[in-house]
């Protein structure tokens, strides 16, 4: 049948999902396979039907497109497709509910206050900063690509910080800040790949640094220790079947000062640009890229 590549969307993160899509449509082009884009920003999704679509490779990234919403719309018209199901595609989308769950399992993630933004106004965000070590990362709760997030180490920052993680969403997560080495681990197929560290001249792997930037670097292998890099697939796998993710993922994860891994989200849809992180994972694996986009078609459901 004929696959259609879902791409673009009205999240944060359409300019990227454009590019993900782009490269993704490509790869299925190059390799034989009847293939379309399709960017539900403009069509209605269940034009996929007239269009004599049945399976979707889902290349959106946050709201719309990641958060179980297009999931429950493909599997309502009848049509496969790729990753998680509506469960863990919703449940990963929410940083909060994420960490909850993982902190219940024993699995290890950065301690973090939820704030509600009705609870804003009389909020102490000295002591909440103080809580926290004095040092913290602001998070829209389902937001991606570090839309929206900040670093802040004193209340008039965390206010400021709360002021524009609120414009994203209405529940924003305060997280105590880590180490900023930071690592990523890709799941494909249930297939743990090799690990990638990132580093970055900026404050913490933001927007610029993941996008704009020929500073960051990316290294895979990433450096660890076997044993080291078995506990972080072992995290990181757990931390994914935790949450109900499915087909493939991608889970970020910060260093400790003790040396330890701490969990920060897991992404349903990650970013599939022929730079991104889980094509990187797959070439040190020796897949391709093309591969990769044909194992990810092949397990839609
Ligand atoms: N949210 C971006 C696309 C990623 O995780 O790769
Ligand atoms: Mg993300």
């Amino acid at each position: 049948g004929k696959v259609a590549v879902l791409l673009g969307g009205h999240s944060a993160e359409r300019e990227i999902s454009l590019k993900s899509g782009a490269a993704v449509l490509n790869a299925l082009l190059e390799e034989g396979v009847d293939a379309i884009s399709f960017d539900p920003a403009n069509r209605n999704i269940s034009e996929l039907l007239t269009l004599g679509v049945d399976r979707a490779f889902i290349a959106l990234h946050g709201r719309g497109g990641e958060d179980g919403t297009m999931q429950g719309a493909l599997q309502t018209l009848g049509i496969k497709y790729t990753g998680s199901r509506v469960l863990g595609s919703a449940l990963a989308m929410d940083k909060g509910l994420c960490k909850q769950i993982w902190r219940n399992l024993g699995l290890t993630t950065a301690p973090y206050r939820l704030i509600e933004q009705a609870q804003f106004s009389e909020m102490d965000c000295q002591a909440v900063l103080a809580q926290l070590g004095g040092v913290a990362m602001v998070k829209p709760v389902c937001e991606g690509s570090s839309v929206g997030m900040a670093k802040v180490s004193d209340a008039d920052q965390l206010q400021q910080a709360l002021t524009l993680a609120f414009k994203y969403d209405a529940q924003v997560l305060v997280e105590q800040w880590l180490t900023g080495q930071e690592y990523t681990v890709a799941i494909v197929a249930d297939n743990v790949l090799p690990s990638i560290r990132m580093t970055t001249p900026n404050e913490f792997y933001d927007y610029q640094a993941k996008y704009q930037s020929n500073t960051t670097e990316y290294f895979c292998p990433s450096g660890l220790s076997e044993d080291e890099e078995a506990d972080i697939a072992q995290l990181s796998l757990a931390a994914y079947k935790a949450v109900g993710v499915s087909g493939w993922g991608r889970v970020d994860l910060m260093r400790d000062a003790q040396g330890r891994f701490n969990l920060l989200e897991v992404n349903t849809a990650p970013g599939m640009t022929e730079k991104s992180l889980v094509p990187q994972a797959a070439r040190q694996a020796g897949i391709s890229f093309n591969e990769l986009v044909l194992t990810i078609t092949k397990e839609a459901r």
